[in-house]
């Protein structure tokens, strides 16, 4: 077991780490936080959480004594989901129980957006708990192990946020092909990626600001029971490689073949479910349709790919952003309630300042 110190003082650290965006999407896990199939995402930019972590020694009994506000109020429900994951990683990091913590979040992206936030606040906060740790180590992390301590706590917060701690491109889950994948934590993946990837563009078109009506734990849970499921895993493993080989090449071609299927194999599985679940709108449908007969008549490479709700990733390279501007304008806004341009992104950063 790693010696850890014991502070004295208050420790105060800051994160923002952004969210991502699924090219091969993890849907189906098990045992503890487990992915089913490898998967891949690009990292987004403006879409990020911040949070400002505070630490104490402990004053109160509580087995774990935090407090939590969200956006500057105090928000229960989030606070012992908090709890909850302090007492699950005690094993892991055991020092959580001599602290009172003090955690401030918020998002850059207006609550109730649509936008999923587990994978930019859970990996803000484990980020977070691993600049405590590293300062009570003895022995420090190189950067490396910290950023794979990071993800491998973020994982176990909500999977998708394991892939949320590394710039541009990232990859989760044990896959023969990729050495040093692992189904405990995300690997950065983007050496020898094509250089129209690491800028390419992901505006987020919101068709709907409602809460979504299935939770992503619920979600994984019903690919138990799917009859497709087995095959879906498959399917997942196969298109990774064929997806990193397009990327490799710039080949826009498969890349969107397969981002796009991607996007509708998830939302497909979910309507096969039992009970079965309907996320997409209206509108969802109508810019799907636009998307594809924009690309057909003009060759502009623009593609779509869905998170598990409504609303539309638009994904184009930067070359032809003023295109797709005036596309977006003439064509597309009038079925979104709001549009948030974002793009592939860095990755984490520490905050220099309280939030
Ligand atoms: C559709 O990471 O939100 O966005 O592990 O239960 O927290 P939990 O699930 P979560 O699932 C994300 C599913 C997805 C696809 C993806 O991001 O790969």
């Amino acid at each position: 077991m790693t010696p850890f110190h014991r502070l004295e003082n208050t420790f105060e650290v800051g994160w923002k780490s952004p969210s991502n965006l699924a090219l091969v999407k993890y849907w189906g896990k098990y045992g503890r936080q487990y992915p089913k199939n490898a998967s891949i995402s690009f990292t987004l930019d403006h879409a990020h959480s911040m949070t400002n972590f505070i630490a104490k020694p402990k004053t109160g009994t509580d087995l774990i004594d935090l407090s939590f506000k969200f956006e500057g109020e105090n928000k229960p429900a989030f606070e012992n989901k908090i709890k909850k994951f302090f007492e699950s990683i005690l094993d892991i990091t055991p020092f959580l129980q001599e602290y009172t913590f003090e955690i401030e979040s918020k998002n850059s992206f207006p609550h109730s957006s649509g936008i999923a936030s587990s994978a930019s606040a859970m990996s803000a906060l484990s980020l977070c708990i691993m600049s405590l740790e590293q300062e009570i180590r003895e022995d420090k992390l190189s950067e490396t192990d910290f950023l794979k301590k990071a993800s491998f706590l973020s994982r176990l917060g909500s999977g998708s946020a394991s892939r949320s701690v590394y710039p541009n491109l990232a990859m989760w889950g044990e896959h023969r092909a990729f050495s040093g994948s692992s189904n405990d934590y995300a690997i950065p993946y983007y050496d020898q990626l094509n250089p129209i990837f690491l800028n390419f563009h992901d505006d987020i078109l919101i068709v709907s600001k409602s809460e979504k009506s299935v939770s992503s734990t619920a979600g994984h849970a019903l690919m138990d029971d799917n009859v497709y499921s087995s095959q879906r895993y498959q399917q997942a493993n196969d298109r990774l490689e064929v997806l990193i080989a397009a990327m490799k090449e710039g080949n826009l071609d498969d890349f969107g073949k397969i981002v796009e299927d991607e996007a509708l194999t998830l939302h497909a599985l979910m309507m096969c479910s039992q009970p079965s679940y309907i996320l997409i709108e209206p509108n969802t449908l109508n810019l799907i349709k636009s998307i594809r007969d924009y690309r057909n008549q003009t060759g502009v490479p623009v593609y779509f790919s869905l998170d598990a709700g409504p609303n539309i990733h638009l994904l184009y390279p930067d070359e032809h952003k003023e295109h797709v501007k005036s596309f977006i304008q003439d064509d597309l806004e009038k079925y979104c309630l709001k549009i948030i341009e974002d793009q592939v992104g860095q990755g984490p950063s520490k905050l220099n300042s309280t939030i």
